[in-house]
Order: structure tokens, then C-alpha cells, then sequence
């Protein structure tokens, strides 16, 4: 009977560590956050939430430089005054956050204008070079949204995580790393992107992507942002093993596990008493 009571709590202390270790690891784990980014650049008009997200025009005084960019690296395509041409489409009325979007994440100016889809390549403009080119193009017909300054400190990471999964996922996967789509097309990895474009592609819908206006609010789309920046492109480790970066699914899965494993426990406890 002793070697047997011995044998059961020698059973009992791995899960019974294991339980307590990824207890603390998933504690810690969701105490981290991270700083949010300046947007640089003074701006003179904004509107929106310093709680949530700020959208912020270029300053006037960034338009003759923007002017001047404009004529050096993209009225070849897009025509002297952004109003488009057979190569590349009308610029007018799209708003800040478009053009800085596609210019600052490399898109811009496109090396192929035949390709299927611009892809994403190192920036030949500086950030502070895009948000002149914005502030030009936007100066033609003046149009929202500004450039998002998102507030990743106020952010609720897990209901990030679930609005993550049911908006974004389908196309770029549930680990972020991006997927093919139809006719050639591709859902990029999101593990480049910083806060503003991100947020910046979710309110612009870029390409193929769709466009979230009206069905996310700032305070959802501020937690999007913070799920991509700060879990997928930071991914933390609880218990400290990695479980291959795979995600909520098989992460919860695990969890399922661990539920069983507490539950052999009290199976364990009450058999020892009976
Ligand atoms: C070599 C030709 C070319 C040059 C140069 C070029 N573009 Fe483009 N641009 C394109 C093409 C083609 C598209 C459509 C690409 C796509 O849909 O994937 C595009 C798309 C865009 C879009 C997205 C438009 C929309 O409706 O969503 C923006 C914004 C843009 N360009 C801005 C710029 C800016 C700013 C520059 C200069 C810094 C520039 N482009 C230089 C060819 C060019
Ligand atoms: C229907 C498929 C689809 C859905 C849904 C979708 N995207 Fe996209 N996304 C795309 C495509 C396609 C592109 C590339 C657009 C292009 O370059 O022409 C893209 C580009 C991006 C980029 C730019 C990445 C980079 O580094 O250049 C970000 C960030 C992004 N998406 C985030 C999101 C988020 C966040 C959501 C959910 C709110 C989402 N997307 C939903 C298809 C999708």
C-alpha cells in the first residue's frame, strides 16, 4: 500500500509542475506590452481618439517637397497631376493613408506595372519622404483617412486575437505568415508591417484586400493591430516551449490537455481518499 501511495505522487508532481509553470508563463506572458510609434512629423489637423487611433494629415509645409517627389518617381505612371493613366490608376480622392501605405511598405513606385500585384520590396522612399508624396497628392482633392497613429498601449490583445481570426485569418492565415489567393494573387506575411501600416491596410483595403470602414471600430481595429504586432510579429512563449508558433487552435488544444491533465489530479486525490 506505501509503495503504491508512492508511486501515485510521484505520478502526481509532473503535471501537477507543469500545470503550475504554464500557469505563471501564461501570467507573465500577457503582462508584456509594447511601446506605440510616433508618426514624426508635427501635424496640423487630426481627428479620432488619442485612446484609440489618431488620424493625422501631413503638414502643408510637406507639399512642395511632396510636389517635387511626385514629379521625380511617379507622374510617369500615375500622370503629371495623380490623375492616372494606362499604366497606373487615378491617385485623386484616396486620402492619406493609401498613398502612405503603398509607398512607405515599398509597394510604391512600382517596379513592374504589368505585375499582377506590387509587391511589398525595401522602401526607395524614406517615411518622412511618403508622407510628403501624401500630403501633395492629398493637397489635389483632399480626402480621408489621414495617417493612423495607433495607441497599441491601450490594447486588448486577446480580443485582438479572436477579431484576428474571424477577419483576417482566412486569407493570411491564422499565423500570419500569408497565403496565396485566387488568379495569382497573395496574402502577404504580416510579420513586416509596424502599427501604422497595418492599421493603415485595414482601413485602406490595399489590392485585393477588403476595405474595414464601418465594421470595425477604432477601439477594434487598435486591438487588430496590437494581436499583429505584438503577438505574431512577437510571439511569447509560455512555459517556454514554442509549440511551433502554430497559433490559438492548437495552443487551446494544449490548454484542453493541461484541463485533462488537472483533471486526472482530482481523479488521482479523491481515489487516494476512497
Ligand atoms: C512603373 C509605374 C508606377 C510608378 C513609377 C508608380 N506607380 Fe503607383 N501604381 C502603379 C500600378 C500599376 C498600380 C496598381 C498596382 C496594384 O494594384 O497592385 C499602382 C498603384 C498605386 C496606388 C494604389 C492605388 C489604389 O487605387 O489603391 C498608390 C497609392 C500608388 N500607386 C502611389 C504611387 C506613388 C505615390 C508613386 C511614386 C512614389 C507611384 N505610385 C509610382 C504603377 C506605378
Ligand atoms: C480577402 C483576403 C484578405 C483579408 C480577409 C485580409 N487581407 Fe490583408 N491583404 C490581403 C492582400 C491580397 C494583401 C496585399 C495587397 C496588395 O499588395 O495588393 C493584403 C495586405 C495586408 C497587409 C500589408 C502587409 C505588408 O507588410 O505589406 C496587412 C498589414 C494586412 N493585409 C493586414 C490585414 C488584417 C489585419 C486583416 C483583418 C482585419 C486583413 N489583412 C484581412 C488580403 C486580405
Amino acid at each position: 500500500m506505501a509503495r503504491l501511495r508512492r508511486l501515485a505522487s510521484s505520478r502526481l508532481l509532473l503535471p501537477l509542475a507543469v500545470v503550475v509553470g504554464v500557469g505563471v508563463g501564461g501570467a507573465l506572458a500577457f503582462g508584456t506590452t509594447s511601446g506605440a510609434q510616433g508618426l514624426g512629423g508635427a501635424s496640423q489637423r487630426s481627428y479620432g481618439s488619442a485612446s484609440t487611433i489618431e488620424y493625422q494629415y501631413p503638414p502643408n509645409s510637406y507639399i512642395p517637397a511632396g510636389q517635387a517627389l511626385f514629379a521625380t518617381f511617379c507622374s510617369s505612371c500615375h500622370g503629371p497631376g495623380a490623375q492616372g493613366t494606362s499604366r497606373a490608376p487615378n491617385l485623386l480622392g484616396l486620402g492619406p493613408a493609401t498613398v502612405d501605405f503603398w509607398v512607405s511598405t515599398g509597394r510604391m513606385p512600382a517596379e513592374n506595372p504589368s505585375a499582377i500585384q506590387a509587391p511589398r520590396k525595401p522602401a526607395l522612399l524614406s517615411n518622412q519622404q511618403a508622407l510628403e508624396v501624401a500630403a501633395y497628392v492629398n493637397s489635389l482633392d483632399p480626402a480621408k483617412p489621414g495617417i493612423p497613429k495607433v495607441n497599441v498601449k491601450t490594447a486588448n490583445v486577446a480580443v485582438g486575437a479572436d477579431l484576428f481570426s474571424l477577419n483576417c485569418a482566412a486569407c493570411h492565415t491564422i499565423t500570419g505568415t500569408g497565403d496565396e489567393l485566387a488568379f495569382g494573387t497573395v496574402a502577404p506575411s504580416l510579420r513586416l508591417a509596424s502599427s501604422t501600416p497595418v492599421a493603415e491596410a485595414i482601413r485602406t483595403g490595399p489590392g485585393n484586400m477588403p476595405r474595414f470602414s464601418g465594421n470595425l471600430t477604432n477601439a477594434q481595429v487598435r486591438d487588430v493591430v496590437a494581436y499583429v504586432t505584438e503577438y505574431i510579429q512577437h510571439p511569447t512563449n509560455p512555459g517556454g516551449f514554442a509549440l511551433g508558433g502554430v497559433g490559438p487552435v492548437a495552443e487551446g488544444f494544449v490548454a484542453l490537455l493541461f484541463g485533462v491533465g488537472i483533471l486526472a489530479l482530482v481523479a488521482f486525490w479523491i481515489g487516494e481518499r476512497s
